[in-house]
């Protein structure tokens, strides 16, 4: 009964959301640039708004380091070499031996990865959310700061609104592991047009049909993202990417994790995960940046999926 209560009471609030709230969604359009990192999660440094920001209203007093957002994750020199391969892009931090992971194996179509097929981008990513590396871990310290190579720990305190937290990634739900069979593949070969119903690669993203097979009502849910399908690629809001521009990779052929996600976009356009989208007061876990989704309106029917997945 309660339970039933709580759907009635959910549902309605959709309902009103839907009907009433509509506008508090973000609306995107070619080219606008993919920006907002500083107002996420992906804001590490002392101005932040979320884990780092001493005062809840975020530019409080300084609760560690560095007011510098960049540092977490790139520096201008001595960046750092990577393993057997260059970690891209300027690459300022530590990051866990690709031999600590295990690969996501052999698909369905026969494609195979291995630890040693492991890209720049995905050790990127998880150099953060491997639930192993320090936020803190990086080559180059701010201004004066030491350069070690390959990174190491700054002793920053980290505080989450006016609380000290932990230094690495403890949300089970953003701790992706060391184990990499469990998530969709990564760092795996596009082996367009013979598995897995995979769309040629110079396919045009935004001329891809995802609504007429749906019910009406989807071609303006979401302020019609459904149907303009459009991705954030190299920093901007496109209408002509294609496939290809979203393959990382020596070769530029892989599926990595920013081939789905773009760490700086605060995208604000997904209905489905966020009815508040509140900077300041919202409670960590409840605000949302878009799960930094690539695609304008986020994964809304899939479409993340069927962009890639002919399906
Ligand atoms: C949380 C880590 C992180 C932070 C913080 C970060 N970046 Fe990045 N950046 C990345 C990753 C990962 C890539 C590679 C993305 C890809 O493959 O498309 C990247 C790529 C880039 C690129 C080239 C590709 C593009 O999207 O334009 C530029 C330019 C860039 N970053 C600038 C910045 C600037 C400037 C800042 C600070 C305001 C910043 N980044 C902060 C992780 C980060
Ligand atoms: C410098 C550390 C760092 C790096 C590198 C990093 N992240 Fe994050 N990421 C974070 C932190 C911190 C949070 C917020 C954690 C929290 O709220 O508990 C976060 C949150 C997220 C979220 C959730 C956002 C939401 O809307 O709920 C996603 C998705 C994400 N990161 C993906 C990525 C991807 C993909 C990459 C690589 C392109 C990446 N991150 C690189 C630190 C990092
Ligand atoms: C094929 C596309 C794709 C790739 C590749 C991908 N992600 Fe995601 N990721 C998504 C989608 C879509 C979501 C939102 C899922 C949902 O709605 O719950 C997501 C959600 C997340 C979340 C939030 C988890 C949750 O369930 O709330 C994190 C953290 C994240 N991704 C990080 C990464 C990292 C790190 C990588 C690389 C190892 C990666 N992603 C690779 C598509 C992808
Ligand atoms: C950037 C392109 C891209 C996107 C976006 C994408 N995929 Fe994939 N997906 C791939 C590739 C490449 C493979 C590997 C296919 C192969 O070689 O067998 C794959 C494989 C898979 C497989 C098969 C795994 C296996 O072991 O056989 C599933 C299931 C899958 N994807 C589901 C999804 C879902 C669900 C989403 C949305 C959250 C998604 N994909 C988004 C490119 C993508």
């Amino acid at each position: 009964m309660k339970r039933n209560l709580a759907i009635a009471v959910s549902a309605l609030c959709l309902g009103l959301f839907a009907v009433g709230e509509s506008s508090a969604l973000d609306t995107y359009s070619a080219p606008d640039p993919a920006g907002g990192i500083a107002s996420s999660r992906h804001n590490l440094g002392s101005f932040s708004m979320h884990i780092g920001a001493s005062d809840p209203t975020g530019f409080g007093p300084v609760g560690l380091g560095t007011t510098e957002i960049c540092v977490f994750c790139h520096t201008p020199h001595h960046t750092n070499q990577g393993w057997t391969i260059t970690l891209t892009p300027m690459w300022n931090r530590g990051t866990s031996a690709p031999t600590s992971f295990t690969a996501y194996g052999t698909t369905i179509g026969g494609t195979t990865v291995v630890n040693s097929d492991i890209g720049s981008t995905t050790l990127a990513c998880l150099s953060c959310h491997d639930g192993v590396t320090t936020f803190d871990n990086i080559v180059n310290a701010p201004g004066k700061g030491l350069v070690v190579a390959g990174g190491s720990d700054r002793g920053f305190v980290f505080y989450d609104f006016g609380s000290p937290v932990s230094d690495f990634m403890t949300s089970s739900r953003l701790n992706l592991g060391l184990d990499l069979t469990n998530d969709h593949p990564v760092s795996i070969v596009y082996n367009a047009s013979t598995v897995a119903g995979l769309r040629p690669v110079n396919t045009t993203i935004s001329a891809i049909d995802l609504t007429s097979d749906l019910n009406t009502s989807a071609t303006t849910y979401d302020n019609g993202n459904m149907t303009k399908n459009l991705w954030a690629v190299k920093g901007f809001v496109s209408d002509t990417a294609t496939i290809a521009d979203l393959l990382r990779g020596p070769s530029n052929d892989r599926v990595e994790c920013s081939s789905c996600h773009d760490p700086h976009f605060n995208n604000k356009s997904w209905q489905e995960i966020d009815s508040t989208y509140s900077n300041v007061t919202a409670d960590q876990e409840a605000e949302s940046n878009g799960l930094f989704i690539r695609r304008v309106g986020g994964n809304t029917g899939s479409g993340v999926c069927r962009t890639c997945h002919e399906k």
